[in-house]
């Protein structure tokens, strides 16, 4: 089926390889990447690329009519980390865009939306283990409270104008193609360079702090998955709670060490650690498993040896 699509925010982690799975199923033309800044040769070099700033609507609306855009991945933010040093900025980045594509979306200027929530919605009231769909979320970051006002105004536009957005809240991703940025999970990829690079590392959470992870081809199978699937059997229309590990920067250093002996871990927890603390251990997917099909496919061990095989090749 040929389809128009825009991703903006498409030189990040997510949105790089958003993009070229997309080019891959949809065709190369068909699939606009977007950022205020040029991102890797692969992506750039692949197909149609518009410098542009999600926070402008009248530019996105320009880039829309010019392509002919009917989708939208809205993959532009500001993480966790950053977030908290940059409140007011991150609000701005965070709302107004999403704003702009729902608005967009509402004006019948595009028939569907992609906008992603994360596992940062929860807080520290929120039921750790398996956390629920529904539950307490209560979330204490600059970041989740972004989320999940976000996440209110998706099934508000849903329910009062039928905005056809789409959502799921991501664990942490880890990846080797695109590095990530400012995030609090952040350190289970830099946990990779630094065993390949010096086979020791300093981690900045506690080796206990057990988080939800997801191996990043998993997560854009969910994504895709998500945005083909037939609207009446989606019945979150806030944002669905997707899984598919969770371990603790004690669990990673132990997988790590099964292909590299020598490996050294030592931590020096920062404010992140206070972050993580807030955060769920574990989430209860069944929701996206019952509406959607979702499973996952990567575990720790293999995600470990996907890592140590793709990352050697990648230039840092
Ligand atoms: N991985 C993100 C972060 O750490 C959570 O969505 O900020």
């Amino acid at each position: 089926m040929q389809k128009s699509i825009l991703i903006l925010g498409a030189c990040g982690q997510i949105g790089t390889e958003l993009t070229l799975a997309l080019r891959e199923l949809y065709g190369n033309e068909q699939v606009v990447a977007s950022d205020i800044r040029e991102g890797t040769d692969s992506l750039m070099n692949s197909g149609p690329f518009e410098l542009l700033d999600a926070t402008n609507y009248e530019a996105i609306e320009d880039v829309i009519m010019y392509h002919e855009i009917e989708e939208v991945y809205l993959m532009a933010a500001m993480l966790s980390a950053t977030a908290e040093k940059f409140p007011e900025r991150a609000w701005n980045l965070n709302m107004n865009s999403l704003f702009n594509v729902l608005n967009l979306a509402k004006e019948k200027k595009i028939e569907k939306l992609f906008w992603p929530s994360s596992i940062a919605v929860f807080g520290p009231n929120t039921p750790k283990d398996n956390t629920p769909q529904s539950t307490i979320m209560e979330p204490s970051t600059v970041y989740g409270i972004s989320k999940q006002s976000g996440e209110r105004w998706c099934s508000y536009y849903y329910h009062k104008f039928g905005v056809d957005v789409r959502s799921v809240r991501y664990p942490g991703l880890i990846s080797w193609k695109t590095l990530p940025g400012g995030g609090t999970t952040d350190y289970a990829i830099e946990i990779y360079h630094a065993a390949l690079e010096k086979a020791s590392y300093t981690c900045f959470l506690n080796e206990d702090v057990k988080l939800p992870m997801m191996f990043m081809d998993d997560a854009i199978r969910a994504t895709i998955k998500l945005m083909d699937c037939n609207p009446e059997k989606i019945s979150v229309r806030s944002s669905y709670n997707l899984a598919a590990m969770s371990f603790s920067p004690a669990d990673i250093s132990a997988s790590i060490k099964k292909h590299i002996p020598n490996f050294k871990v030592s931590y020096s927890p920062d404010f992140r650690q206070g972050i993580a603390e807030t955060w769920p251990s574990s989430i209860d997917d069944s929701k996206a498993k019952e509406d959607w099909g979702w499973e996952s496919k990567f575990n720790l061990e293999n995600t470990t040896v996907e890592m140590l095989k793709h990352l050697p090749s990648q230039s840092h």
